[in-house]
């Protein structure tokens, strides 16, 4: 018997719907062998229909209004590709309310309403993937969710933007300021029109919210999350971290220790020995720790039309496999780990710190006895030479201390008359400790 195709209503037909469109067509044998269905997009929503797209559909396809897709009982399925939290919400939570599976890239939303979602889709018996939502091509997710789900995740660490590792890497290899390699990042489209998310670090704190969500199986909010972008890091800072034998990255960071969590994402200085060091230009690569695996790295594209479709396809196929087996929703596991965050003396890490000093006898002495009083140990320290001849430069490392015994460090150092100014300070991941 002839299975009915399965029937799709895209939201979207930007980047990434455009790239859905053509890997359904161009890969469409292989999608039915491999699904056992046929694919049909039925409908596409837009904002404008008139606009010229990338792509050939057929311009009856085309609609403005929702509703001709979430009212439409013939559609087995939504893809939501518009982005942003509305009208986006409302058609996913209505499309699942309807019966409808859904496949979304929208990691803005899945960061913020994902839990609430996911507890909906389970309910009405839907599916409910966002592989494509964080780092695009790389299957992080089935990763976390699939590959590794016998064992219990410790760490996740995370180059998940794309336009700031791109960024910090032409700072890195030419010395180029942020400005002008944030305004390259613009000129080759990885950064978005407005990259305030971007370089903030808002982007990578929603995508570390979902991996963290499935990794640590609890439900972490985002504004818990601790963010710092890169709109302060300087050439001067990166140039240091490599005299030091260290990369300076925008790094998500969530780490799991005996039930309590630690969520961040922040400029982080990098052993080169880290497998994460050589992450560069706009890939992204996720670096995860479990307790019986060891040490775990996915590597890829984490934006861009064809790498975003492919996560985007592959959640379809996923979905069509499940419809097969009528097993949709049952793959959802709810949070079921308590949430509890570390506290500052929980979080343990080395630092990175840049200080201009009087140059004057005996500032050496009180500005490591602060350190030593606070029980922090220096593994490395660095004296520079600089333009102002009653100033004195110094680049430090510690080793491993909490946060709260830096706190007190911070606070005493400023309170210190000799200490001019604290250039830049930075966490600092791999290495020795
Ligand atoms: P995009 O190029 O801006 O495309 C958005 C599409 O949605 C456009 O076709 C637009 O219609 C349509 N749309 C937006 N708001 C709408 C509304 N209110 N009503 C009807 N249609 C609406 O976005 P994108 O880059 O493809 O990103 C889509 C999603 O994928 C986002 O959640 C994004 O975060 C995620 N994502 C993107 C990438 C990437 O590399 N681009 C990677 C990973 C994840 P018009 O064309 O008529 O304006
Ligand atoms: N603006 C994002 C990035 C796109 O630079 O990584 C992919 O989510």
């Amino acid at each position: 018997m002839v299975q009915e195709p399965i029937r799709v209503g895209l939201m979207g037909l930007g980047t990434v719907g455009s790239g859905v469109v053509r890997l359904v067509k161009n890969h469409r044998e292989d999608l039915f062998h491999r699904s056992g269905r046929r694919i049909s997009i039925e409908k596409i929503l837009v904002r404008d229909k008139e606009k010229e797209r990338s792509v050939q559909v057929d311009p009856a396809l085309l609609t403005d209004r929702p509703e001709e897709i979430l009212q439409d009982q013939r559609i087995d399925l939504v893809v939501e590709v518009m982005g942003g939290i509305e009208p986006a919400y409302s058609c996913i939570r209505q499309a699942l309310e309807g019966g409808k599976h859904v496949v979304t890239a929208n990691k803005d939303l899945m960061a913020l309403h994902g839990t609430e979602l996911l507890t909906i889709a389970r309910e009405k018996g839907c599916d409910l993937f966002y592989e494509a939502s964080v780092a695009g091509g790389i299957p992080i997710l089935r990763a976390l969710t699939e590959g590794l789900s016998s064992d219990r995740i410790t760490a996740i660490m995370g180059i998940v933007n794309g336009t700031t590792n791109y960024i910090l890497t032409e700072m890195t290899r030419k010395g180029t300021p942020f400005a002008d390699s944030l305004a390259q990042a613009q000129d080759l489209g990885y950064a978005e029109a407005d990259p305030t998310a971007d370089v903030e670090g808002l982007d990578a704190a929603r995508k570390m919210v979902i991996l963290a969500n499935l990794g640590f199986h609890t439900h972490l909010s985002l504004e818990e999350v601790s963010v710092r972008g890169i709109t302060d890091v300087t050439t001067e800072d990166i140039r240091f971290a490599g005299q030091l034998g260290y990369v300076l990255k925008l790094m998500g960071i969530a780490k799991r220790d005996e039930g309590r969590v630690e969520v961040s994402v922040q400029p982080a200085l990098l052993s080169e020995e880290h497998p994460l060091a050589t992450v560069d230009g706009v890939f992204n690569a996720v670096y995860v720790h479990g307790e019986a695996v060891g040490e775990t790295m996915f590597y890829g594209p984490g934006a861009g039309e064809m790498p975003t479709a492919t996560a985007v396809v592959s959640d379809l196929v996923t979905v069509v496999k499940n419809m097969g087996l009528g097993v949709n929703g049952r793959g959802i596991v709810a949070p079921y780990c308590e949430k509890r965050w570390k506290s500052s003396r929980e979080i343990f890490a080395k630092h990175f710190l840049r200080l201009r000093l009087a140059d004057e006898a005996g500032v050496m002495a009180g500005l490591t006895g602060i350190f030593a009083e606070e029980a922090v140990s220096l593994e490395k320290v660095l004296q520079v030479p600089v333009s102002r001849g009653d100033e004195a430069e110094i680049v430090l490392i510690t080793h491993t201390a909490s946060q709260h015994q830096l706190e007190a460090v911070l606070h005493r150092l400023d309170e210190m008359p000799a200490v001019r100014r604290l250039m830049s300070h930075y966490r600092v991941e791999g290495g020795e400790g």
